[in-house]
């Protein structure tokens, strides 16, 4: 009988544990408790009967066989076709060669990291960072160069440092930097045009690829749209940029549908490994976001979005106003997009331990170490903002400081 499974895993396996906030997430079953912790986009704005129509006709009788065999592992060419002309309103223009449609942003990500990471290998990150990300890159046992993000996204200048610094002691060179530039996970935060280029500059100048992750890209609220940094590089004739994209917030998380985007050699590479990992992504899902692209009123489908969205953002912004005035030391980021804000509270209260006091006030939000890949702060968490009712937005930021003001 063995006795010791974990002597048997692989090195990369034997210490990971996967995702911090999926086990925090299983405290919050208490039907009382607001939760403001998951990155849930809202049913609200679901396509449901646009769903059921394209199932319908996608399980109709010329194409049920082909849906319920096995199929191209790059992707279903139709559903390819339609990235390229979602991408081209962005300003992006890909061949078919250039994209690979993958099992969610999370697989996305996972095929980067397993693509350029050996055991020991430096990624350089905004601190903090989309959580997932450290999990996606951690079986390949990566190490951190994290630097603090700032109101206008990454410190490209303390990037630079970085690499200065490595240069001069000769030291071994972040295979990537990987950054969310659109309304951040987990600060709401964007990176302004000037950022995006010098990110850029930095990338030619030291041949860094950059790893863009674009889940939320579409949904901005406020503001002016900032090119994608994959069309700034296009435009420069440059070829240093990955995109990973997922239709999980502006459809729905259901369907596991993504797509990466990147020069033919590295999309290729991505797609042998796609062959070892799970060959092909389910033919019906890709059928499915098709007709969300092609046939379900697009445009229209993201503005209603972006209007729902816009006023629980709203909505939760001024309540935060009412309830933490300046005296109470907490402040927040303000997102112009996306499904998240950050807040920051006195130095002394601990988030993580403020995390369990907060579930007996019957409100929940992600603790802010989580987005960390080194040395984290612990006095941040992450609120989410989509998901709740506004009834429900209300109440959970008065249980918040009923339940913070207990510790100032
Ligand atoms: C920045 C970022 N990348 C990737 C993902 C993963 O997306 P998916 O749910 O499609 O796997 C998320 C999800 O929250 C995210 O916020």
């Amino acid at each position: 009988m063995i006795q010791n499974w974990k002597e048997r895993f692989s090195e990369d396996c034997k210490n990971f544990e996967g995702y911090p906030i999926g086990k925090t997430l299983k405290l919050l079953s208490d039907p009382e408790i607001i939760s403001l912790a998951g990155g849930l986009p809202s049913p609200d704005v679901f396509q449901k009967s646009g769903l059921r129509n394209a199932v319908t006709k996608i399980l109709g009788p010329e194409t049920i066989d082909r849906v319920m065999q096995y199929s191209a592992i790059p992707g279903e060419s139709s559903l390819i076709h339609a990235v390229m002309n979602f991408l081209k309103r962005d300003g992006i223009n890909v061949c078919e060669d250039n994209v690979l449609i993958t099992t969610s942003g999370q697989h996305g990500l996972d095929l980067a990291g397993r693509l350029f990471l050996n055991p020991g290998d430096l990624v350089m990150v905004d601190r903090p960072t989309f959580a997932g990300a450290f999990v996606a890159f951690g079986l390949n046992r990566p190490e951190y160069i994290g630097v603090d993000i700032e109101d206008d996204g990454s410190n490209v200048n303390a990037f630079r440092q970085k690499l200065e610094e490595i240069k001069k002691s000769e030291g071994k060179f972040p295979k990537f930097i990987y950054v969310v530039p659109d309304f951040q996970n987990p600060t709401g935060i964007t990176m302004s045009l000037e950022k995006r280029e010098k990110l850029l500059d930095l990338s030619y100048e030291y041949d860094i690829p950059v790893i863009e992750d674009s889940p939320y890209r579409d949904l901005r609220y406020k503001g002016e749209m900032i090119p994608s940094i994959f069309s700034l590089d296009q435009k420069r004739e440059g070829t240093n940029v990955i995109g990973l994209y997922t239709f999980s917030k502006i459809f729905c998380p259901g369907m596991r549908v993504g797509f990466n985007i990147g020069p033919a050699e590295v999309i290729k590479k991505m797609c042998n490994i796609k062959e070892g990992n799970i060959l092909n992504t389910p033919k019906l899902n890709q059928d499915i976001c098709c007709a969300f692209l092609n046939d379900m009123g697009l445009e229209e489908h993201l503005e209603k979005s972006r209007n729902y969205y816009r006023e629980k953002l709203n909505l939760f912004l001024e309540t935060m106003d009412q309830y933490f005035p300046p005296e109470t030391g907490v402040s927040w980021t303000k997102p112009e997009g996306g499904l998240f804000l950050w807040a920051t509270l006195p130095k002394h209260i601990d988030t993580d331990e403020l995390f369990y006091e907060a579930i007996k006030y019957k409100v929940a939000f992600v603790a802010g170490w989580q987005f960390y890949g080194e040395d984290p702060s612990t006095n941040n968490m992450r609120i989410n903002f989509s998901y709740c009712s506004k009834d429900q937005l209300e109440e959970a930021v008065k249980r918040l400081s009923k339940c913070i003001k207990e510790q100032l």
